[in-house]
């Protein structure tokens, strides 16, 4: 049972705003406006991803061939809410679109270059801040992801994409975001060394993001992602916890078990967020279990149908330093 008393006014987006934080999720454009979907995303958020609107293989289908109109539809929704909006992604290798893969570096660099420009002179003014480049390091942390991108462009693709962003945007600010560095581990030090040389070669980037896709009973020591918010935090950086979501289904025990561990691990993740200043915004990569990227489990702080799941209050305690 929830702890309690809680009424009416008890909504993430009242308890994140009295800490001064954006509290957010992913969304899907065909979802927007109607209840039950709305009503729960526009009483309990004021932060807003697409969830794969403003990918590349969506917004440019086709060489030179722009769609812009689902990730408008995003923001307009989030202009209309009084809600913000973060670009997600601009330099990924997923999402890439077909016709990209087969070009010569020479045409790469320059649609890379082109995008860049163009998806975020397009949204300027109405996206506060860009994933600009996403998923870079690699799994074992040993290195860069050997991408399409580093192949063609070289390893200085990374300081280039935020170069072009900051002169495409001056306003918005400029993330790197990635899974698998939450806690301290061999890919969290590559990732802060990553930035650290980004930083100290003047390359404009203000932001981390920290996806967050984790499991209940297989997740980093609170105490480890406290430890490497505050060093990522340390490098000036703002961090966010960008894209939570914690599967439970292979969890042990039963349901209500799974359920509480499920609670502790969003409580933690954002009690950690809670206590560091930097940390200025959690999403969530959806709400409601009926529509989650992790078909067959149950990551998120809705049911299916839409009832708040213990997982919502252990956020709301963090958020309300309970
Ligand atoms: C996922 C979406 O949720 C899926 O719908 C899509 O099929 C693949 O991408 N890291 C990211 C997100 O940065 O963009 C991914 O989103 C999940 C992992």
């Amino acid at each position: 049972m929830p702890p309690g008393p809680f009424g009416p006014s008890d909504t993430l987006k009242a308890a994140a705003s009295m800490r001064g934080k954006l509290i957010g999720t992913a969304v899907q454009t065909s979802l927007l406006g109607g209840a039950p979907y709305g009503t729960v995303l526009t009483r309990e958020f004021n932060y807003l991803t697409a969830e794969y609107e403003m990918k590349w293989n969506v917004v440019e289908p086709g060489r030179g061939s722009m769609n812009f109109g689902p990730g408008d539809a995003i923001v307009g929704y989030a202009a209309s809410n009084g809600m913000q909006v973060k670009g997600h992604t601009l330099i990924w290798h997923g999402a890439v679109p077909s016709w990209l893969d087969g070009l010569p570096a020479g045409d790469l660099r320059t649609e890379f270059e082109r995008h860049i420009r163009d998806v975020m002179a397009h949204y300027r003014g109405r996206v506060h801040a860009w994933d600009v480049v996403n998923e870079a390091v690699a799994d074992n942390g040993a290195g860069l992801r050997d991408t399409l991108f580093r192949q063609r462009l070289g390893d200085q693709y990374i300081a280039d994409a935020f170069r072009l962003a900051r002169a495409a945007d001056a306003q918005a600010l400029l993330f790197y975001n990635d899974y698998g560095g939450e806690g301290l581990s061999a890919k969290a030090d590559r990732i802060h060394a990553l930035l650290q040389d980004l930083l100290s070669k003047g390359v404009p980037l203000d932001g981390v993001g920290l996806q967050m896709h984790i499991s209940a009973t297989s997740r980093p020591s609170t105490a480890s992602i406290a430890d490497n918010v505050r060093r990522l935090a340390a490098l000036g950086l703002i961090v966010h916890i960008s894209e939570m979501d914690v599967r439970i289904n292979n969890a042990f025990g039963t349901d209500q078990e799974r359920l509480e561990a499920q609670r502790s691990a969003y409580r933690d993740v954002v009690g950690v967020c809670v206590m560091e200043p930097r940390c200025d915004a959690v999403t969530f990569w959806g709400f409601t279990d009926a529509h989650t990227w992790l078909t067959g489990d149950r990551p998120l702080l809705f049911d299916a149908q839409y009832q708040p799941k213990p997982a919502f209050y252990g956020v709301l305690d963090a958020l309300s330093g309970r």
